[in-house]
């Protein structure tokens, strides 16, 4: 059985405590809004997505629960709701567009001149849950474009990829979506070996990656952040994916920090880099990645490890979560479910006014 982030069904939610892996695997109970912006806060349930459908589905089993309310404050709930959740981690946008698609939509269900606030929930509810399909689907139509894409530019038969953080099943509501791209190659048979960093300060790749591709026995490697040149210059890799947090309209990228630098040690040593992620995480209302907010973490995720605290106590600790890799740095191309794109060509492919490359 694949891999699940949560378990969902109606009125019900837990999420895979990722804070437990790879020792323990244990699903916590997530009974509405607050409980869910606390376990995403904390990091138990992260991932772009992942953070937008564990916060979509607390607020529709909150509903599914209220009873006695009538349908305009379950609208305002709703709303309030919404706009506390995309408050849980500022960089992913995913939560907060998935917000924005839902205001629209309560807005117009509460105006409903027949409707009673049984079906109000009911179709707030039913929107909400068109998600986790909506998600799984999306990572499947980009992992084929992405392998495709990649074994139709690869000079060998069988390709090596390089990934940073983790991407795949954990971080979604299943499959992934870089590392649903490496799925694809190994399903293809056409996969020969995947190195995955470690990912510092809070080593997903070492936890969530690593267990992920050795639950699918995905031949694979674990490297330091350190290790990413001399594995580009040593180890045949055919090219880097990563996903995103956010895509500015150029194709400027956020992503877990160190991706900015495996895309300059990619440029050096001629390797296509390439960005695997959802439409849903393109925020076309920023013209550049300058404007992208970067959270910053708390310092003791860096000076701990497990617990133990491995910093010299006193020093001083910057943590951002992310950084911005410029979209000329994305030398293969974005991945969505839509195609395969260029970096600059991004904004005119999701208003459908170009075409994607494959
Ligand atoms: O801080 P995290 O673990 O939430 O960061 C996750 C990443 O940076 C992922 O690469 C990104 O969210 C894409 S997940 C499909």
């Amino acid at each position: 059985m694949a891999l699940q982030a949560l378990l969902y069904g109606r009125g019900r939610l837990s999420i895979l405590d990722q804070l437990q892996l790879p020792h323990r695997r244990h699903y916590r109970p997530v009974d509405g809004v607050s409980a869910a912006w606390t376990d995403i806060a904390a990091m138990r349930v992260r991932g772009a997505p992942a953070i937008a459908i564990v916060g979509c589905l607390s607020l529709a089993v909150e509903l599914h629960h209220r009873e006695d309310m009538d349908k305009e404050a379950l609208a305002s709930f709703a709303l309030e709701s919404l706009d506390y959740l995309v408050t849980a981690r500022p960089t992913a946008v995913n939560m907060a567009r998935a917000a924005q698609d839902l205001t629209q939509f309560i807005q117009l269900e509460v105006k409903r001149p027949d409707s009673t606030a049984d079906d109000f929930k009911e179709n707030v509810i039913c929107r909400i849950e068109a998600m986790l399909e909506k998600d799984i689907s999306d990572n499947r139509s980009i992992g084929s474009h992405g392998a495709q894409h990649i074994l139709s530019t690869a000079t060998t038969d069988k390709v090596t990829i390089l990934t940073h953080c983790n991407t795949g099943s954990l971080a979604t509501a299943g499959y992934g979506t870089a590392l649903g791209v490496i799925r694809s190659l190994w399903a293809l048979g056409r996969l020969e070996h995947v190195y995955c960093t470690e990912t510092r300060p809070y080593n997903q790749g070492a936890r969530l990656t690593a267990y992920e591709l050795t639950y699918e026995q995905i031949p694979a490697t674990l490297i330091t952040d350190s290790m990413a040149a001399v594995a580009m210059k040593e180890k045949h890799i055919t090219a880097v994916v990563v996903g995103a947090d956010r895509i500015a309209a150029n194709g400027d990228t956020a992503n877990k920090v160190g991706t900015y630098q495996l895309a300059i040690v990619a440029l050096h040593h001629h390797i296509p880099f390439y960005v695997a992620a959802p439409s849903q995480s393109c925020d076309l209302s920023l013209d550049s990645g300058h404007h992208i907010p970067v959270e910053e973490r708390p310092a003791n995720e860096l000076t701990h490890v497990n617990g133990v605290h491995v910093a010299a106590p006193g020093v001083g600790v910057w943590n951002p979560a992310f950084d911005i890799t410029p979209h000329s740095l994305i030398t293969g191309a974005i991945i969505t479910e839509f195609g395969v794109h260029h970096p600059q060509d991004l904004q005119e492919v999701l208003t459908g006014k170009k075409q994607h490359i494959s």
